[in-house]
């Protein structure tokens, strides 16, 4: 069977990564959360105070964060500069500044060509924000999800508390739509939706029947390539 490359873009917490997970686990492919990649850069730069107005800066210290994926059973860690900070880059700290780092171009260049690298061989799912448009403009699978703002807070609050981190669901919401519109209206590689994308709102709609709906398509894509 012939491998694709799925690109699976849409707004802050309506659920991109558990379906991407979920997708690679049952068609055998390689997951990545760029939005980890992203945060990781975010932590880096908090950690080192750099500062963000000083591009000098930021390119440089680029070239000193190296991002890895570290698979523990069903659970995938993100690595910086060799150490385990999958917990740290998801506290709300991280979560308040990396917007302003993903508007930042030369983050974005160093980050899509690392994640176009992951992609040579194929067989990948991939979640972010411009996958589908800037990273595999010729993916064979573009989705796009969303879910309303109340579902998407509900959805983040829930995991955040179960994480034991507290924080209160307006602090959640106000974050979400700040991100959001940071995500849309920045220059470089905004959110939006692929011409060639399926929407979907998973509002109301379970996760297993989510998953079963793409995985179809996602065969139908593999099969159609395969013959
Ligand atoms: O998916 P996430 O919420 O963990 O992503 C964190 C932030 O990173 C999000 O606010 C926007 C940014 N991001 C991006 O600009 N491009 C991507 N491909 C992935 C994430």
């Amino acid at each position: 069977m012939k491998k694709i490359i799925i690109a699976i873009d849409g707004h802050s917490s309506c659920g991109k990564s558990t379906l991407a997970k979920s997708l690679a686990k049952d068609l055998d492919y390689i997951y990545v959360d760029t939005g980890a990649m992203y945060r990781a850069v975010t932590l880096y730069f908090l950690q080192n105070n750099i500062d963000l107005n000083n591009l000098d800066q930021v390119e440089k210290s680029l070239k000193d964060i190296h991002i890895r994926f570290q698979k523990s059973g069903d659970l995938t860690h993100t690595f910086l500069n060799d150490k385990d900070v999958e917990f740290d880059i998801r506290e709300m700290y991280v979560s308040n500044k990396v917007s302003e780092v993903a508007e930042i171009s030369i983050v974005r260049k160093v980050l899509v060509r690392e994640q176009q690298e992951m992609g040579i061989d194929k067989g990948l799912v991939m979640d972010g924000r411009d996958i589908g448009t800037v990273v595999f403009p010729a993916a064979e699978l573009k989705i796009f999800l969303t879910a309303s703002i109340e579902v998407r807070t509900k959805r983040r609050f829930d995991e955040l508390h179960q994480k034991g981190l507290t924080v209160d669901y307006e602090t959640v919401q106000k974050n979400l739509n700040h991100r959001d519109h940071i995500d849309s209206t920045r220059l470089d590689s905004p959110l939006k939706l692929a011409d060639d994308a399926i929407l979907i709102d998973n509002s109301e709609m379970d996760k297993e029947k989510q998953l079963e709906r793409v995985k179809q398509l996602a065969m139908s894509k593999i099969l159609a390539k395969s013959c």
